[in-house]
């Protein structure tokens, strides 16, 4: 067993939680290490964000790319087990919900090397979203609980964990979101200003409940289409999501909704902060813009993150596409939900896991 502390990523959503928690060990001199498990590969899925948010390259790359949700997962599983043995660090990081936690969680906990997870405690209570399941296992079996806000500590009470593994430290998304909002406005002089007309509004859906479905995919397009006669839309388009739009591209008035490739970090977050509004399905983008006070309507049933609910700008629409249009009409008519940061989301939660962590492992 070493001293260090490995972190595993995988996924988008991943990079700028660890980022955060990575400048913060290592700003207390303990020895680290990074593996990306390939989960995501593209370069405007993965690669841009390492530059933009700080991290360095990874030590070691898994390369498990796409596939099933059993073999994604076994593939990463297969592949990080030996990169374990070899390393023994004294604990494993995880972040989110993503395939590339759960696995890591488990192969760590079974080599007997304890697991930390990075926004714990979270449920939307919805089985058939595949986070949901890897959220349950994860927590389940990960030693150490650092959660963002006091529903997850609840969560967490209330399936018999031990209060002892679980530590309440914030959010560490906003931690990246407060400390590079400054360069994401200078990216926004730069290269947005100029071609956004203004307003605009923000669309991103990635969901598989949203775009697998081609019935539901067309119904919510002819909503966008609607909503976009009254303020134009950007809509920065997943790759998930682009093959399946495919065929309703000529549906698509692309004077009104303008489809751009996956944006990275800084462009995102300078497009988000000066939207009117945002339509998406993603968890982070429901915190995100809860901090920046941009009205949120997000596309599902559920939420595993309600205090962007009972504080925040967020309101759910489910895929009622009359509800969507009608909480648009509200933002344009100006009724602005009163709306508030919860508390703990203050860019410091990677210092506060920073210092547990340090006094732990
Ligand atoms: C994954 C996460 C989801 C997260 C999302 C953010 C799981 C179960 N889901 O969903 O929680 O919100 O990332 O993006 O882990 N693809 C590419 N290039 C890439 C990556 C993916 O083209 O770099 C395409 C492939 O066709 C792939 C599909 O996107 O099959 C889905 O990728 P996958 O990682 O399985 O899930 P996401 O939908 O990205």
């Amino acid at each position: 067993m070493t001293d260090s502390i490995l972190h595993v990523v995988g996924a988008r959503p991943n990079f700028m939680k660890a980022a955060p928690v990575w400048r913060a060990i290592a700003a207390r001199r303990r020895p680290q290490v990074l593996v990306h498990t390939g989960q995501h590969y593209d370069a405007s899925m993965s690669d841009v964000f390492f530059g933009q948010l700080g991290l360095p390259e990874p030590d070691v790359n898994l390369e498990v790319g796409s596939a099933s949700h059993a073999v994604q997962t076994a593939r990463i599983m297969t592949a990080l087990e030996p990169v374990l043995l070899d390393r023994r660090p004294a604990m494993v990081m995880v972040y989110g919900d993503v395939n590339s936690t759960v696995a890591a969680a488990l192969v760590a906990v079974k080599l007997g090397i304890h697991v930390a997870h990075v926004e714990a405690g979270l449920r939307s209570r919805d089985r058939t979203m595949p986070e949901e399941i890897n959220r349950i296992v994860t927590d389940r079996v990960a030693d150490v609980l650092y959660t963002p806000s006091p529903d997850a500590d609840d969560n967490l009470a209330a399936e018999g964990v031990e209060p002892a593994r679980v530590k309440l430290v914030g959010n560490v998304m906003i931690d990246t979101l407060l400390r590079l909002l400054p360069a994401a406005d200078a990216r926004w002089r730069e290269t947005w200003a100029a071609r956004c007309v203004s307003p605009f509004a923000l669309v991103t859906l990635h969901r598989p409940s949203n775009v697998d479905e081609p019935a539901t995919l067309e119904r919510i397009v002819t909503a966008l289409g609607d909503i976009s006669r009254s303020v134009p839309l950007l809509f920065a388009v997943h790759p998930r999501t682009r093959e399946r739009l495919a065929s309703l591209d000529g549906r698509i008035d692309r004077r009104r909704v303008e489809l751009l490739e996956p944006l990275g970090y800084l462009d995102f977050l300078a497009l988000q902060q000066k939207a009117m509004f945002v339509i998406t399905d993603s968890g982070g983008i429901q915190e995100e813009s809860t901090v920046l006070g941009v009205p949120c309507i997000t596309l599902r049933e559920n939420t595993e993150r309600p205090v962007t609910i009972t504080m925040g700008t967020n309101v759910l629409v489910g895929r009622d596409m009359t509800r969507l249009c009608e909480e648009v009409q509200r933002v344009l008519r100006g009724e602005r939900k009163p709306a508030s940061v919860p508390p703990l989301w203050d860019g410091r939660a990677s210092e506060r896991i920073a210092d547990h962590l340090v006094s732990i492992a």
